[in-house]
């Protein structure tokens, strides 16, 4: 079976993290980068987060540390969702190696150019990078094949009425991304918080028993607790549906729209606007999931968790 090589790009967090550990337990991903973006904590948290994440789960791919904000707007950070960490709950390894030398877009420039096939990006936090890697490189647009993001939402936002954390945070760089012409699958909060893990799942997970399944597990717990406080029934784990994407599409409805970033307005800024009704007379450019299976999601969470009891953990 052909592997898709693919980078990660995320702002771990927890989800992230989560998606990780679901992208590197898959046979069918070759992941050839990992890439750190400043979003749901700074850059140096959510690098030192995404350095441990890859030390617990064996991940020692080419990695380097991303933009220090968004392309325009100020950062806006999220400790009450990820803690003050970014990835509040259980004891994580100290990073076992360092970053590549290189910056992000020079990473993955790097890794587009020495691909002999066209490379899927799967960014799950701001899109800073992606803009940034896209603006230095324009000639590389055909080495990427697909980008599989989470971000936006087309019916309603999350940290604003209108508009999702991912695409808020850097409205500019998903205004470019979106425009670009590269295909697109769009996990937004339409599906995503379909993708929700109850605390039974939790302890399926934990139940696995190897050190990454009690890991999960405890970031599940963590990461419910901000639900819960806001009457969720379990854990929407919005970043893996990116992942789950790639593996397993058949457990998700999509469809083909025009989705248009809105990058200025006092109340829809960051809205991600889709035309359901083909009255714009754009081309539909994205792949907007609107539905998933949520029993057969939570089933790639543990046949991934179960993935790390065959392997000897790094
Ligand atoms: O809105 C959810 C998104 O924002 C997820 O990617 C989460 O990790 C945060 O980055
Ligand atoms: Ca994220």
């Amino acid at each position: 079976m052909r592997k898709i090589p693919i980078i990660l790009d995320g702002d771990p967090g927890h989800d992230d993290a989560i998606a990780w550990v679901l992208a590197n337990a898959s046979p069918m991903l070759d992941i050839r980068a990992v890439t750190t973006c400043c979003g749901n904590q700074t850059i140096e948290k959510t690098t030192y987060n995404a350095l441990r994440i890859c030390t617990l789960i064996g991940l020692n791919a080419p990695f380097a540390k991303g933009r220090k904000g968004p392309l325009v707007a100020e950062p806006i950070i999220a400790p009450t969702v990820h803690g003050e960490s970014g990835l509040d709950g259980p004891k994580l390894p100290e990073p076992a190696f360092a970053p590549s030398g290189l910056d992000a877009v020079t990473l993955m420039a790097k890794v587009l150019k020495e691909s002999e096939e066209p490379v899927t990006l799967v960014p799950t936090g701001p899109l800073t990078n992606i803009a940034a890697l896209l603006a230095a490189h324009p000639e590389l647009k055909s080495k990427i094949a697909h980008i599989s993001l989470m971000g936006g939402g087309i019916d309603f936002g999350n940290w604003t009425p209108a508009a999702e954390f991912n695409i808020l945070v850097d409205p500019e760089a998903a205004k470019m991304v979106f425009e670009s012409g590269i295909p697109i699958t769009m996990a937004g909060l339409d599906v995503t918080e379909k993708a929700l893990v109850y605390p039974e799942d939790f302890e399926r997970i934990r139940a696995v028993g190897n050190p990454v399944a009690k890991v999960v597990a405890e970031w599940l717990e963590f990461f419910y607790g901000f639900h819960r406080s806001k009457g969720y029934p379990g854990a929407p784990v919005h970043d893996a549906v990116a992942v789950a994407a790639l593996i397993k599409p058949e457990i998700l409805t999509m469809r083909k729209l025009y989705v248009a970033v809105e990058t200025e307005g006092d109340y829809c800024k960051g809205a991600t606007i889709a035309d359901r009704f083909g009255v714009t007379g754009q081309a539909p450019n994205t792949n907007v999931i609107l539905d998933i299976d949520r029993e057969a999601f939570v089933q790639l969470l543990v046949e991934a968790a179960e993935h790390y009891s065959e392997e000897v953990q790094a």
